[in-house]
């Protein structure tokens, strides 16, 4: 089964890659930085790059305070710096980032998203800048050990994440619990509302941090491509976004942003 979602995934990959060099390098020009007085870049609002994403996913956005930071936070600021931008994040339940996006209350959607070839067919995703896995968190005195184990018990999830559609497909929806946040999912864990859950690696880590007995299966779940989702009827932002993340990853500020935030095991 983890076989045919590396298939599918690769299939998402491919496509996201051809739609990014089918749009990306000839306009690069186009990118301005900021120093540039105005964009032309079409967005929800005039001048401003509105995000949507789910503020309860470390280290990629979480609530420090009241702000909003993490990789995602950082990385949307320096592509709106790019485009001559004001960001602005609005946090929303995972499940309705990619409408807020689709029907024009976001730009684009950036909450370490998952590009799937399901999502492409309703929603562009631009150049994956990260690379993610579905983990398997545990208690660490129980009888799960190993991705065998699981059949036949409650796994939990965040609703709607790559981690619930997996999990349904493969144990039946019967079996699997949707919390609208991953630590919601982790505390019914705790409390022994579920057996396990499956969430994105880093999260994983940072959640088998802050609570303890709990550890996370050696077997990865699937892998997977991180991207920014935008709206098929705004390709120009898509462009636009693409060579500004290309410019960043060649000038390694992607990089920078990731090593400040990811926790190596
Ligand atoms: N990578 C997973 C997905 O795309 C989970 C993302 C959850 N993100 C969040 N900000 N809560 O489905």
């Amino acid at each position: 089964m983890k076989f045919k979602k590396l298939i599918a995934f690769g299939l998402a990959a491919v496509m996201a890659v051809s739609m990014l060099t089918a749009c990306g390098g000839s306009k690069k020009e186009e990118v301005k930085d900021s120093t540039a007085a105005e964009s032309t870049v079409p967005t929800v609002k005039e001048g401003v790059l509105t995000m949507a994403t789910n503020a309860y996913f470390p280290p990629y956005e979480y609530y420090e305070n009241d702000q909003i930071v993490g990789i995602d936070a950082e990385i949307a600021q320096a592509v709106a710096d790019k485009l001559g931008l004001e960001l602005k994040i609005e946090d929303m339940e995972f499940d309705s980032i990619i409408t807020a996006v689709q029907t024009g209350k976001a730009d684009m959607g950036l909450a370490g998203m998952t590009v799937t070839e399901e999502r492409l067919k309703t929603i562009n995703f631009t150049e994956s800048y990260a690379t993610g896995i579905q983990s398997v968190i545990v208690k660490a005195d129980g009888d799960i050990k190993s991705i065998d184990d699981l059949t036949g018990k409650k796994i939990g999830v965040q609703l709607s994440t790559t981690g619930d559609i997996y999990a349904s497909e493969d144990y039946g929806e019967e079996n699997v619990e949707k919390y609208n946040k991953g630590n919601d999912a982790v505390m019914a864990l705790l409390q022994g509302k579920v057996d396990a859950v499956i969430i994105d690696n880093q999260p994983a880590l940072s959640y088998v941090a802050a609570n303890e007995g709990l550890e996370i299966l050696d077997t990865a779940y699937a892998e997977e491509e991180y991207a920014a989702c935008i709206s098929k009827d705004n390709e120009e932002l898509l462009t636009a976004v693409n060579a500004a993340l290309a410019q960043l990853t060649e000038e390694g500020t992607i990089q920078e942003i990731l090593n400040k935030y990811i926790v190596t095991e």
